[in-house]
């Protein structure tokens, strides 16, 4: 399968700079090489190219940034929907308001081969603000409420084909919004917050997904913000919140989506490079591409105990 990789550089979905240098980072840390090194076919698509949507509002005045976003989201739509014919689009952040355009070019291109859509969202937050309830204005708070079909998105366009809540998995999460969590308890989404990762682990809550995956003969579409990391394995974010999954966790999420077999989109979301130490950050979240994509320590079937 070829990778395609798609250059998503928008800071403007939060306050703090720098997530505009995500995709150059990517590029500096080796992704590419990385996945060549693995056997696959490599495509740099280069970054898009968005238009300001000039002419969008938002009834809540806290909102900024709506111009920035909704062109990109509108460019990354078109560019995750023609990726997917031919390959595996990985889309290089940027901060998580582009979710609001690879997500819904996922869903119109599954909608199109008949095929329903899966999200596994790798976060330390639910991301399921509306721009209406969003108090921080920040739109990176968003796009899973915008992939469901929830109200209040007039600027973005109604969502191609919304994802059932059943289908989307949140894992990782440890901070939520009063107004997130209202709205999550009317909705019938699979939280596997902290709580849950600290009493079962990873492996039993993570099949448990991926075999309604399998059951429905879906896609998956994978989004993973650094932030679902714990800070100090992971710098370089502007929202970080401890208690995060550790370097081997996270691994072991990658390691069992890349067995699997179902992975068909990712995106990498909130590396913002000016807040990193070396470059670790960047490279860990090459490193979790390379396991997701193959790499193993050592290459024969997994041993089994008991
Ligand atoms: N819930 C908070 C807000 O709306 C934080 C969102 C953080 N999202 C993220 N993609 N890092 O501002
Ligand atoms: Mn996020
Ligand atoms: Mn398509
Ligand atoms: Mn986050």
């Amino acid at each position: 399968k070829t990778c395609i990789l798609i250059g998503a550089p928008i800071d403007a979905g939060q306050r703090r700079p720098g997530c505009l240098m995500g995709p150059a980072a990517y590029r500096v840390a080796g992704l590419a090489q990385t996945l060549c090194d693995l056997g696959h076919g490599v495509q740099d698509r280069g970054d898009v190219e968005v238009t300001l949507a000039l002419d969008a509002t938002c009834a809540n005045p806290a909102v900024h940034s709506l111009p920035e976003v909704v062109g990109m989201a509108n460019a990354l739509r078109e560019a995750t929907d023609a990726a997917l014919e031919t390959g595996f689009p990985i889309i290089m952040g940027g901060d998580h308001s582009l979710a609001l355009g690879s997500v819904a070019g996922a869903a119109k291109h599954a909608a199109d081969k008949g095929k329903p859509l899966f999200l596994l969202w790798l976060d330390a937050h639910s991301d399921f603000h509306t721009p209406l309830t969003t108090t921080s204005g920040n739109l990176h708070g968003t796009p899973v409420a915008y992939i469901i079909g929830r109200d209040g998105f007039d600027a973005f366009g109604a969502f191609p084909a919304p994802v059932p809540p059943e289908n989307i998995c949140l894992f990782g999460i440890r901070s939520v919004d009063p107004a997130e969590h209202a709205a999550l308890l009317i909705h019938d989404l699979e939280i596997n917050d902290m709580r849950v990762l600290d009493e079962y682990g990873i492996v039993k809550p993570l099949r448990d997904f991926l075999d309604k995956v399998v059951a429905a003969g879906g896609m998956l579409h994978v989004s993973l913000d650094v932030d679902f990391l714990d800070p100090s394995v992971a710098p370089a974010v502007g929202t970080t919140v401890p208690g995060g999954t550790t370097i081997r966790e996270a691994h072991l999420v990658m390691e069992l989506l890349h067995e699997s077999g179902l992975v068909t989109s990712l995106d990498l979301v909130e590396l913002n490079p000016f807040l990193d130490e070396r470059g670790r950050t960047a490279r860990l979240m090459v490193d979790l591409v390379a396991s997701l994509m193959g790499r193993k320590v050592f290459d024969r079937p997994t041993r089994s105990f008991g």
